[in-house]
This record gives structure tokens, sequence and C-alpha cells, in this order.
């Protein structure tokens, strides 16, 4: 029986296959990517290049201990050639939810600007419907009472209807993303219409981003029991 963590590092493994020599290469957040930069690192001190960039500082502070080079935002780093990042929950076309580490309006940046968006998880967030998983919407804190209305008339509009929770920090404090945003955690359940639930929130002025990521994976390895197993390139496949 493999633990948690052991299908976590298989779905690292994996990805880190794919990753070229000299790559500009985006590093999302989570402990599914922590595996993966630390993997990077052993390579990195066996002499393999790479440029990075991180989503978020605790993607940054794994990567200076793991001894992968990070960079500014520089207009020569992107697009860049590969992202490599976790997921709260994903369904079988590769739409995800994303942001329960707090960092979703910079991976969503780093998602939209790849050739190749590689996501990594254990098998365990593979779901049927997407909405389990409370919906991570980032909004700005000017207005957000007034942002916060919105939010809900225009899911309810596409059936989502729940709890919506502005995230608290272990100490109670509003938690702030690495963007300097609030979070709100939406309650919906099953998210019948991700499609028009995305575009409602997008168009909505206080709301900076959210965890809906649609159209965006181009693979997906998912560590499981019996190996990795692969959305995307090679649909439905066992890896080893
Ligand atoms: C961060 O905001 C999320 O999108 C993460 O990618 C997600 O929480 C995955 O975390 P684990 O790899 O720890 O499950």
């Amino acid at each position: 029986m493999s633990s948690k963590l052991e299908r976590k590092q298989a779905a690292a493994e994996a990805a880190l296959e794919s990753i070229r020599k000299g790559c500009r290469l985006g590093l999302g957040c989570g402990s599914t990517v922590n595996e993966f930069i630390r993997l990077l690192g052993e390579k990195v001190r066996r002499g393999f290049s790479v440029r990075a960039i991180a989503a978020c500082t605790q993607s940054e502070a794994v990567a200076r201990e793991a001894g992968v080079p990070l960079e500014e935002s520089s207009e020569d780093l992107f697009p860049l050639d590969v992202l490599v990042d976790g997921a709260d929950e994903v369904d079988i076309r590769m739409r995800l939810i994303k942001g329960g580490g707090g960092a979703l309006l910079h991976e969503k940046v780093l998602a939209f600007s790849t050739y190749k968006f590689i996501v990594i998880a254990e098998g365990e967030k593979l779901v049927d419907e997407l909405g389990k998983f409370p919906l991570p919407v980032e909004v700005a804190p000017f207005g957000f009472a007034g942002t916060l209305k919105r939010i809900r008339k225009e899911a309810a509009r596409v059936g989502c209807v729940g709890d919506i929770a502005l995230r608290r920090d272990g100490k109670g404090k509003v938690f702030v993303s690495d963007a300097g945003h609030w979070i709100c955690d939406c309650a919906f359940g099953n998210i019948p219409d991700p499609e028009s639930l995305s575009i409602r929130l997008d168009n909505i002025a206080g709301v900076m981003g959210h965890g809906l990521f649609l159209r965006l994976a181009s693979v997906v390895l998912l560590g499981k029991e019996d190996g990795v197993m692969v959305l995307g390139d090679s649909d439905g496949l066992i890896l080893r």
C-alpha cells in the first residue's frame, strides 16, 4: 500500500521527466509541488539548469532550500515552457479547482502564460463533479460587502448556492493572498456548469481571480495505488 506522500512523489517524479534542460519553468504551490521542487533540486545539484519562477512565497522558500535558482518576472522568461502545479480537485475533462493554498491569482497568471501546464496530484483529487472542495474566489478588500453580494447573485443564476466564508488564518485574522487580496471559500457543492460560473465570476469587478481553471491543463498526472494515471496526452493510461 503506497502512502499519500508516495503517491504525490510518484506524480512529481513523472512530471520531472518532461522537464528539459534550460527550460523556462513555472512552479505552482502545494505539498505535491514541494515534492517536485525537492526532486528538481537534486537534479540541479547534479548540474541541471532551469529558469524558474514561483507562484507563492512557500514555493520560493522550498526552492531556495532545495537549491533551485529563481528569477524575477522578466519579459524573456515568458511565455513559460512548462508550468507544474497542483490542484484541489480535477475532473476527467481536466477542469480544476485550485486556490486552497491561497495563491490562486498568481497561479492563474502563470497558467495563462505557459505552453504546457502539467498538473500533479494524488489520485484522490480526481472527482466526478467539481465543487465538493469549496471554490476559492480572490477578491479586492475594497467594497468587499458589495462584491460578496454580486458573487452570491451571479452564482445563484447558474445553480450554485451555499455558504461563502471569508478565509481566515490560524489566529482568526483575515487571510491575505500572495497577491494581497482576500479569499472567499464558496461551499456550493456540485457545480453543474463550471464554464458559466467562471464567466460570471470573471465579470465581477471586485473579483481578482477564482479557482476554476478550465481549458488550461495540458496533462494531469495522478499518483495512484497502482501507478501514475495520465489524463490528457495519453488518456487514462497507467504509467508505472
Ligand atoms: C494552491 O493554491 C492550490 O491550488 C494547490 O495547488 C493545491 O492546494 C494542491 O495542494 P496539495 O498538493 O498539497 O494537495
